[in-house]
C-alpha cells in the first residue's frame, strides 16, 4: 500500500536523495496546468470525444498526402489539442524536474508528451517516446527537422536527405515507436532504482511498462498524481495533488536534504 500524505512526501524526499539512479516517466496530466487537457479521466479528450481510432498509423500509410492534409488544417479533438499545444508554457513541475536533474539526482525523464513543455524547461536528458509535436521525421532514414525547415507546397513532404516520406514526429496509434528512443527507454528503466510517475494513468505501452521492470527489480515508485491510477498498488508513495504544486516540494526536501 503506497505512503500518502505530507510524511509521505518526506519520506519521498529522502528516496530520491539516496537514490542511486532516480527517473522520471511522465504522462498528459504533467501539462494540465500548462492548459492542455489530458486523455482520460475528468476533462480528458477521449473521456469527451471517444478513443480515436487505433489504426492511424495504417491510415497514414494509405493516404499520405491526405493525413497530411488533415494535420495540417485540424479538426475535431485534434483541432482542440494543437490549439492548446501551440499557446501552452512550461509549469512548475516541468521546472522542478528540471531542478532534480541539475541537482543530479534525476538521470533522465522519460515523458508521454509531444507538447515540447520539458524540453522548453530546460530539461537536458529527456526521451520523448511519443515523439516532439514540433518536429517532422522521416520513415525511411528516422532523421528529424524542425517543422520550418521542412517545404509542405507537395504533400506528402519528402526527406531533404533520403526522399524518403515524412511524418509528424508524434508516434500514432499502431506506429512503432522509433527504435532510437525505445532502446535508450528500455536501458534507463533498467539501470533505475527510483522512478517518479507523474501525470499518466499508465494504461498504453510500452511507456506503461517501465514502471513494472523498476518495482520488479525493486526499485521505488513515486506517484504524483491528483488520482489513484493503475500503478498506485505498485507504489512506494503516492502524492496526492497536481504535479504543479508537488513536484516544487519535493524538488525543495531534496535540495535541502543534499545541503
Ligand atoms: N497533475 C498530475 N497528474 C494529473 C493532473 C495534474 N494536474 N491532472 C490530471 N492528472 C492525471 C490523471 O489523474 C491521469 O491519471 O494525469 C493522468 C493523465 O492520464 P492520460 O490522460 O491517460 O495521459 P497519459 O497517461 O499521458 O496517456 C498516455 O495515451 O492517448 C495516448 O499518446 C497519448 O501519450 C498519451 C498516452
Amino acid at each position: 500500500m503506497a505512503d500518502e500524505g505530507l510524511d509521505a512526501l518526506e519520506a519521498a524526499a529522502d528516496c530520491l536523495a539516496r537514490a542511486r539512479y532516480a527517473i522520471a516517466l511522465t504522462g498528459a496530466g504533467l501539462s494540465v496546468e500548462s492548459g492542455i487537457p489530458p486523455f482520460r479521466g475528468p476533462g480528458g479528450l477521449w473521456t469527451k470525444h471517444g478513443e480515436p481510432p487505433m489504426n492511424g498509423f495504417e491510415r497514414f500509410l494509405a493516404d499520405p498526402a491526405k493525413a497530411w492534409a488533415d494535420r495540417l488544417n485540424p479538426q475535431g479533438p485534434m483541432r482542440e489539442l494543437w490549439v492548446a499545444l501551440s499557446s501552452a508554457e512550461p509549469n512548475p513541475g516541468h521546472r522542478a524536474l528540471v531542478r532534480l536533474e541539475e541537482l543530479g539526482v534525476l538521470q533522465s525523464v522519460i515523458t508521454q508528451n509531444v507538447d515540447d513543455l520539458h524540453r522548453r524547461a530546460g530539461a537536458s536528458r529527456l526521451l520523448e517516446i511519443h515523439g516532439n509535436a514540433t518536429l517532422i521525421r522521416c520513415l525511411g532514414c528516422i532523421a528529424r527537422f524542425p517543422r520550418d525547415a521542412i517545404d509542405f507546397a507537395v504533400l506528402p513532404p519528402r526527406c531533404p536527405q533520403c526522399d524518403g516520406l515524412l511524418k509528424s514526429d508524434t508516434v500514432s496509434f499502431g506506429e512503432p515507436i522509433p527504435p532510437d528512443v525505445l532502446e535508450r527507454c528500455f536501458e534507463e528503466a533498467a539501470r533505475a532504482d527510483c522512478m517518479i510517475v507523474a501525470g499518466t494513468s499508465a494504461t498504453v505501452y510500452p511507456a506503461a511498462q517501465f514502471p513494472f521492470s523498476v518495482a520488479e527489480r525493486g526499485g521505488e515508485l513515486i506517484e504524483v498524481n491528483p488520482y489513484p491510477s493503475d500503478l498506485t498498488s505498485l507504489c512506494r508513495f503516492a502524492l496526492r495533488g497536481p504535479a504543479g504544486e508537488v513536484l516544487p516540494r519535493l524538488a525543495e526536501l531534496v535540495a535541502a536534504r543534499l545541503g
